[in-house]
């Protein structure tokens, strides 16, 4: 599975950094090429030396370091290999990960590289188990990071806990888990999300509240079994993904130009909270009080993304998804619902006050399709979005 992969192995400064040059020593059994970054606090505890020697590699230790821009410049260095491991990943250079700092060679790359990054954190427990460390892990998590460790155990500085880094194999199964072909491996999936602002003026605009973090799962979810997502995202309250191609719009007209854009897709998964109407009168200027009475505002039709992919003729996905929110005869509706917009599947879930569904983190849903109705327990929203990315990649396979 290794074999011919390339990874860059950031070495971050703590004990865990001798376990790195027997990681190196594993990755190339395997058969990978490993090119060795090395931070000055990792320096102290590993020699440059060392670690060209094991990866028979040069060994990267300087952002400002013309003879090596000369030969590979930073940015190209944070793109060029299939994978990012940081082993050992301090509180450091996690808190640096976390807010984006981009202040020496290793933190620069890891912000600057569009490929994945698997994070092997070393630290002494109270370091581990602080809430700021503990933030930073979540802000890395909801980024994309893959995370693997620490294990439980004594540690170098005599305490008990949480904080040693994982052992060289569980750091390869990790690497290997993240490197390997998904089912979706090669197809193309669009997934719509958020809510649609439809302006009244420019300052002004009609909404709603959807937060756009079930199509944020789901685009995840797909991206992990290998997909390449089109993620055509609302003014949405969370923030997108990191692994997928994200299209910002704002309004449903925007959306609609977007997705056509997006070219041929394998499947297309429409989450978003479509306005069904726009303000055909929106001033180009601010509306005033001016005493001439309240302002008419006439609605227009938006268009029907959905229905509009569904009912193409020519390159129509071989999968289209749509989403019904419904409050009565779920069921009832949603199968009405597919069959007017010609979509393979809805996704249909009771958005009813008593539900808790709307804004919560769960989710209840029935998928229609030609072959009937099928409830899903009530799970999580990434749950959600693990099941139906499953489902997806078995219609596309
Ligand atoms: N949708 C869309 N474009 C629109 C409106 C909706 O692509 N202009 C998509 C949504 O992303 C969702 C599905 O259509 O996948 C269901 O939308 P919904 O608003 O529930 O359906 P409507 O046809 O508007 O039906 P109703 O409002 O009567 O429930």
């Amino acid at each position: 599975m290794l074999a011919n992969k390339h990874i860059l192995l950031i070495v971050g400064g703590g004990i865990a950094a001798f376990k790195s040059l027997d990681l190196v020593r594993r990755l190339r059994e395997q058969g990978a090429r490993v090119t060795p970054v090395l931070t000055k606090a990792g320096a102290e505890f590993v020699t440059p030396l060392s670690l060209s020697a094991l990866s028979a590699s040069k060994v990267y230790q300087d952002l400002f370091n013309l003879t090596d821009e000369a030969e590979m410049g930073h940015i190209e260095l944070s793109r060029a290999a299939d994978l990012i491991v940081v082993a050992p990943a301090t509180a450091d250079v996690m808190a640096k990960m976390a807010g984006g700092h981009a202040n020496d060679l290793a933190s620069t790359l890891l912000l600057a590289t569009d490929k994945r990054v698997l994070i092997a954190p070393s630290m002494n427990v109270r370091m581990w188990e602080h809430p700021a460390t503990q933030r930073n892990l979540a802000t890395l998590r909801n980024d994309g990071i893959l995370v693997i460790g620490p294990n439980e155990g004594d540690m170098a500085c005599g305490e008990y806990g949480p904080g040693r880094m994982a052992e060289v194999p569980e750091i390869i199964a990790a690497i290997d888990g993240a490197l390997a072909d998904g089912p979706l491996k090669g197809k193309h999936v669009l997934v719509t999300s958020g809510p649609t602002h439809e302006p009244i003026d420019p300052v002004r605009y009609i909404a709603n509240r959807s937060s756009g973090a079930q199509g944020t799962a789901i685009a995840k979810a797909l991206a992990a079994l290998g997909a390449d997502v089109t993620f055509v995202t609302g003014p949405a309250d969370v923030p997108p993904p990191m692994d997928v191609t994200v299209v910002k719009v704002q309004t449903a007209a925007e959306m609609l130009k977007a997705v056509k854009a997006a070219g041929n897709v394998d499947a297309a998964v429409f989450a978003a909270a479509v306005a069904d109407w726009h303000v055909a009168n929106a001033g180009d200027s601010k509306i005033k009080k001016d005493g001439s009475g309240l302002p008419k505002l006439e609605f227009a039709e938006n268009p029907d993304i959905l229905a509009t992919v569904s009912q193409m003729t020519k390159g129509r996905p071989k999968l289209v998804v749509g989403f019904a929110a419904e409050t009565d005869d779920v069921i009832a509706n949603a199968t009405a619902k597919r069959k007017r917009k010609q979509c393979d599947w809805i996704v249909a879930n009771d958005v009813s006050p008593e539900t808790g569904i709307m804004g919560g983190s769960e989710n209840a849903v029935t998928l229609i399709s030609a072959d009937g109705a099928e409830s899903w327990p009530r799970m999580s929203k990434d749950a959600v979005a693990a099941t139906l990315a499953d489902r997806i990649a078995e219609a596309l396979a």
